[in-house]
Formats: structure tokens, C-alpha cells, sequence
């Protein structure tokens, strides 16, 4: 089949066509995904928390990424792969640059950095050198010290505000995708709509162009509390490739996320 690519992405905008992506850390479930035709894979520093046990995505690596880009790559058929850049691996361009071509080397497609404003710059190196950037914003994990814990993000107008002009300043920056994590389901709809570059959500409501969930929590075999935007899709006897289909299914058609995952 048919690579999936940026261009395709950003015509399925247009179309307002939904499209899926999982976040992977291996081989065997990137080929399930595939099957499920699950057209985006992240290769999230999620990794540190549901493959690793640490209590938060700071302890990542660059060379943990570079090991589970590899490891996805080589059983991946047609997925655009995104891969996070880990904490502090792009501080300054210069560095952010150099880290980023390891992760391309690696197999990455793409790379996500999480940021606002302060970003532009290492941006447009990233894009003028070649690198296809998405930048993550709202609720940043890499953060999570810095903002008190996982909270919802932009729920007044000020920050509500200053999300809109971040993601515009991303987007001139050069940035090809903006994901968007724990931010009213009003304002993920009006930042899909003032960008003309994809948007990917996460407990960012229905609007945004693309979905995404961490694997494991859409499995159900994460322990403890989970998150509002979480659905398990492992229910009435299906298969791992049946949960990832029906998730497929449910963006698709608008179904999920509903409204009680949302904020
Ligand atoms: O690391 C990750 O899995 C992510 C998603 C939750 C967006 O960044
Ligand atoms: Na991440």
C-alpha cells in the first residue's frame, strides 16, 4: 500500500477527512496497526511511563527514542512515523537540529517538540534544513513539574488567546502539524480552523483533523487512574487489530471522541 506522507494528510484536511494515528514503541504492533490501516504512529517519550515505568516522560533518552524508532521502522509497511524529540534535546536550534537528525536517521518521518512561541526559531532551522516539525502544545507533559500536573490547558480567554497565537507563529515558523493535548473541545475546533496545516488532538474534543491515543491506554492495560479523553476499545471479544479498527471506525465517523471525553 500506498506510503501515507505529509501531502496526503494535509489533503485529507482539506477533505475534512479524519485521520488516526496510535502511539507505538515496537515491531509487532506497528504491523497490527498497519493492518488496521491506522495512517499516523507515534513513537511517543510515552514510552518512559508505559514501557519503561518511570513516573513521568522526563527520564527519555535520545537514544531510548533512537531504539524504538528502529524498532517501529523496521516493522512498519506504509505509516507516517512521528517521533518525540525528549526533554531538553531541543533547548537551543543548534542542539534541536542535531537531535533531530539522529531521530530521521533512526527512521522517524517527522519530529514533535513541545512548545509555544519560544520554539520559532528552532522551527524554521528544522524546516529549512529538511525536517518536517510538529509542535505540541497545550498541555506539554515535558512540563508537567513547571505546571502543577496534568491539567487541562487554555480554559480562559487569555491562555485561550495566546494558544491561537502560538499556533499561528508556529505554523509561519514552518511547523507541519500542531497537536493539541487537554484543551477545551471550543478552542481545539477554532485552532483546527485558523491553521491550514493538519491538527492532531488528544482530549481536544472532535474537530481536530486528526486523533491520537497512547496505545496501551486504548488497550486498557493501563493501571490506576486513567485520563477523561480515554476509551478502551479492547471490549466485546475483539482482537488487538479489531480495538485498533474500531477506534479507526469511531474517529472516522465522528463518534469518538464523545462528548464526555472532552473538556
Ligand atoms: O508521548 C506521547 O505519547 C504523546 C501523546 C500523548 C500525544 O506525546
Ligand atoms: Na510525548
Amino acid at each position: 500500500t500506498r506510503p501515507v506522507t505529509l501531502s496526503k494528510l494535509q489533503k485529507m484536511k482539506q477533505e475534512q477527512e479524519k485521520f488516526t494515528c496510535l502511539t507505538s514503541y515496537d515491531a509487532t504492533f506497528t504491523g497490527t496497526m498497519n493492518a488496521a490501516n491506522i495512517e499516523t504512529i507515534l513513537i511517543g517519550d510515552s514510552l518512559g511511563m508505559v514501557v519503561q515505568g518511570q513516573d513521568s516522560t522526563l527520564p527519555v533518552s535520545i537514544e531510548d527514542m533512537c531504539y524504538h524508532i528502529a524498532a517501529v521502522k523496521r516493522g512498519n509497511d506504509n505509516a507516517f512515523l512521528l517521533a518525540d524529540m525528549p526533554f531538553m534535546s531541543y533547548s537551543k536550534p543548534e542542539q534541536a537540529l542535531d537531535n533531530a537528525a539522529k531521530l530521521m536517521q533512526a527512521g522517524a518521518h517527522m519530529v514533535k517538540l513541545e512548545g509555544g512561541s519560544w520554539l520559532k526559531d528552532t522551527v524554521s532551522l528544522l524546516t529549512e534544513r529538511g525536517i518536517p516539525v510538529c509542535a505540541h502544545l497545550g498541555l506539554t507533559p515535558q512540563a508537567v513539574h513547571k505546571l502543577g500536573g496534568y491539567k487541562v490547558q487554555g480554559k480562559d480567554e487569555e491562555t485561550a488567546a495566546l494558544l491561537l497565537k502560538e499556533s499561528l507563529e508556529l505554523e509561519a515558523a514552518g511547523a507541519d502539524i500542531l497537536l493539541y493535548e487537554c484543551i477545551p473541545t471550543e478552542l481545539g475546533k477554532t485552532l483546527t480552523q485558523a491553521v491550514a496545516i493538519p491538527t492532531i488532538g488528544i482530549g481536544a474534543g472532535p474537530h481536530t483533523d486528526g486523533q491520537v491515543l497512547v496505545m496501551h491506554d486504548m488497550l486498557g492495560v493501563t493501571q490506576g487512574r486513567k485520563p477523561r479523553f480515554v476509551k478502551n476499545f479492547l471490549t466485546d471479544g475483539r482482537s488487538i487489530q479489531e480495538a485498533f479498527e474500531a477506534y479507526s471506525n469511531e474517529v472516522k465517523s465522528g463518534t469518538f471522541p464523545a462528548p464526555e471525553h472532552g473538556f
